[in-house]
């Protein structure tokens, strides 16, 4: 099977270039026109087809498209990619006669969640709606945070600190899933035909209780828990922050954005795990992530 990765350039996109190959796909990456030849030496050392393309240009995406059995989109971006540009590869995958697309999701299970609490989430909504109107099989990878997050210090855990932050309940868990785990099983289901529209994956699932137990272990060292006020609180704190912050809507990460996913991570749960539905993968553990970054 051949398939076409967006976002090929990218940290997750280039790991699940990996783990195609890894499955026997023959993989195309698709890449701007003019990419920096260094971003390309990963790519250009293993046996991919690299396709630039002007991502403004309707026809070079189709063209791009051709012969193709799954779009998977790794972009990262706002509006003008997550929407527009997604939109624009989606309408060249159905001319191209594509069958199935998976879209640069990659997140919380915002489906049980209302709109309007995290903006990227909004951004994804709002091209969930566009391709479920459209004529081609589309699935979505829901996978929580990425465990990855955990190497570096946050309010939810934080080594410098010596604590773990927790909102209304210490022992509510959310999904972690390491990038490399995720981009394993995109390439199972990219290469899978009978995808149902979602998948809800998690390497583990963990409450701060938890993780500042495992730190502890981990470190030898006690880890505290800190009490962070009520999800409510949080939501509110957000609102007022993306009020008070009206460039933050032009990046990606702003302050008040990062408060929204860390509202909606312990705001649902994926129940039942479809982790099981391919074989080869193995789950990285929560000691083994917190072991890394102790190393
Ligand atoms: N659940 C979580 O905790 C979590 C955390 C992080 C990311 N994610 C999700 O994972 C997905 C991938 O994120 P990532 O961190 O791997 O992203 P990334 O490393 O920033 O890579 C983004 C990719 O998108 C491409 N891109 C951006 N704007 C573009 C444009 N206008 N035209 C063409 N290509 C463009 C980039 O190409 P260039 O190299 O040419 O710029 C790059 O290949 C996203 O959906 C993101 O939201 C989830």
């Amino acid at each position: 099977m051949t398939i076409l990765v967006a976002g090929a350039t990218g940290n997750l996109g280039g790991r699940i270039i990996k783990a195609l190959l890894a499955r026997g796909a023959a993989v195309r990456a698709l890449v701007r026109t003019g990419t920096d030849p260094k971003k390309l030496e990963k790519l250009t050392t293993s046996n991919v087809t690299i396709v630039e393309a002007d991502m403004t240009h309707p026809g070079q995406l189709t063209v791009a498209c051709e012969g193709v059995d799954c779009v998977v989109s790794a972009l990262q971006g706002l509006h003008d990619v997550i929407v527009k540009l997604q939109s624009r590869l989606l309408d060249a995958a159905i001319e191209a006669g594509v069958p199935r697309f998976i879209p640069s999701d990659f997140a919380t299970d915002f489906t049980t969640l209302p709109a309007g609490e995290n903006r990227n989430f909004d951004l994804r909504r709002e091209f969930m709606e566009y391709i479920d109107s459209m004529p081609i099989r589309a699935t979505s990878i829901m996978n929580g945070a990425f465990a990855d997050l955990l190497m570096r210090d946050m309010p939810l855990l934080d080594f410098s600190k010596k604590q773990a932050g927790y909102w209304d309940d210490p022992n509510r868990q959310a999904d972690f899933t390491t990038m490399d785990d995720i981009a394993a099983y995109t390439a199972a289901a990219a290469l899978d035909i009978d995808t149902p529209r979602l998948l809800r994956i998690a390497s583990f699932q963990r409450s701060p209780s938890e993780l500042a137990e495992a730190a502890s272990e981990v470190t030898g060292e006690s880890f505290t828990l800190v009490n962070m006020g009520s999800l409510t609180d949080l939501a509110a704190y957000n609102r007022r922050a993306r009020a008070a912050n009206s460039d933050g809507e032009q990046q990606l990460y702003p302050r008040w954005q990062q408060g929204q996913y860390m509202q909606s991570m312990f705001s649902t749960l994926n129940d039942p795990l479809d982790n099981d539905r391919y074989t080869g993968i193995q789950w990285t553990g929560l000691k083994q992530v917190l072991s890394a970054r102790n190393n």
